[in-house]
């Protein structure tokens, strides 16, 4: 596409401002989304975790989580220098197991992460808990894992949201009910673009029939707590745990909050916080961290994931004039920098970042031949 063409971005998540962003500047870029900086990406936890989202059978998915948390430190960087501080938190990860079998499932982790080359480290309950001020002295095993990072998605989206617009992105908020080819249709009228870039997370799947079957609703409830004067501060590190054979992550934020999530369910678009959620996380987090039930409960909030079946993303061309960025499943603030870099690269007829070829949709488009 030539430089002067006209880009319409479907969706103002964590991925459609990132691609927004890449895109403005080289192109006229127009983002719709009812409202903006909102979804998913406002409720999600903020992890930057390819070391310990893995598992066995899930190398693409791992190296292209990879290859994004390389580009992490210089995209933080830019916005940092264009707009503001995305809250970059390099503090690292550590995984607690509660019990045996949960210090089973931990070891098979380390294991792989092993195998494959990558640095985690087991440490006995004893050792964590002197890492963690406030652990469980039921904690038996964990592992530490300091290349995993987190963002503060709240400042991220603020920050992505005032790079884009000081690049020349128009921000449209208007809910979009169709894309065929070069057309977005919203309620109010039909716009025109060069090149459409479908990334409206789980309802990417209502609006292009190749992404029905690829992109699915995944529900997550979280829950936002803060520190009490009289309470143990939360910890410097995320904190992520198996327990009873449920996964949970804490990860701390600014200011003594601490972010508890997440639930997981197939749910459609239930965007429902259950009283059973609640329920679940507080007594996950309890068994990890028990101070948690003095903190203050400042917000309980649920979104839908993008899911997509191999839990790899879709990043490509789905058709003429249709692009799509979507189904990041559990990683969608993980994998915003490559994603916005591949489709800078794929609209520019670039060579994409390592690993993204794994993501093309065209694993997807039965029977069609998609470039
Ligand atoms: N990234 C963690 C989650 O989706 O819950």
């Amino acid at each position: 596409m030539t430089s002067d063409g006209r880009v319409a971005v479907v969706g103002g998540g964590v991925i459609g401002l990132s691609v927004a962003w890449r895109l403005s500047g080289e192109y006229a870029v127009t983002l719709f989304d009812p409202v903006p900086a909102r979804g998913a990406s406002w409720v999600a936890g903020g992890m930057l975790a390819p070391a310990t989202e893995a598992w066995p059978g899930e190398e693409s998915a791992l190296e292209l989580g990879e290859e994004s948390l390389r580009r992490w430190p210089g995209f933080a960087a830019e916005l940092r220098h264009e707009a503001s501080d995305p809250g970059l938190s390099t503090a690292g990860t550590v995984v607690a197991a509660a019990d045996r079998a949960d210090a089973e499932h931990l070891e098979v982790l380390a294991a792989y992460l092993h195998g494959a080359g990558r640095h985690a480290e087991i440490v006995s309950g004893r050792t964590l808990r002197t890492m963690v001020p406030g652990l469980a002295t039921s904690v038996r095993r964990g592992l530490s894992v300091p290349g995993d990072l987190a963002v503060d998605t709240r400042k991220l989206l603020g920050s992505l949201r005032a790079a884009a617009t000081r690049r020349g992105c128009h921000i449209v908020c208007e809910e979009v009910t169709e894309v065929a080819a070069d057309r977005v249709v919203t309620a109010a009228r039909e716009h025109t673009a060069d090149v459409v870039v479908l990334a409206a997370g789980a309802r990417s799947a209502l609006l292009h029939p190749q992404l029905r079957e690829a992109v699915r609703p995944l529900k997550g409830e979280i829950l936002r707590l803060r520190a009490r004067r009289s309470s143990l501060p939360p910890p410097d590190v995320t904190v992520r745990a198996m327990v009873e054979g449920r996964p949970m992550y804490l990860v701390p934020r600014e200011g003594g909050e601490l972010v508890l999530g997440a639930t997981q369910y197939e749910a459609g678009y239930d965007e429902t916080v259950t009283a059973g959620g609640v329920r679940d996380l507080l007594e996950r987090a309890e068994q990890v961290f028990p101070s948690v039930v003095e903190y203050e409960l400042v917000e309980a909030a649920a979104a839908l994931r993008a899911a997509s079946s191999d839990t790899v993303p879709l990043i490509g061309r789905l058709d003429d004039g249709v692009y799509v960025a979507s189904g990041h499943h559990r990683n969608g603030l993980l994998l915003a920098p490559v994603t916005a870099d591949a489709v800078l690269a794929q609209l520019g007829g670039l060579p994409v970042p390592a690993h993204v070829d794994a993501a093309h949709p065209r694993r997807y488009l039965a029977g069609r031949e998609s470039a």
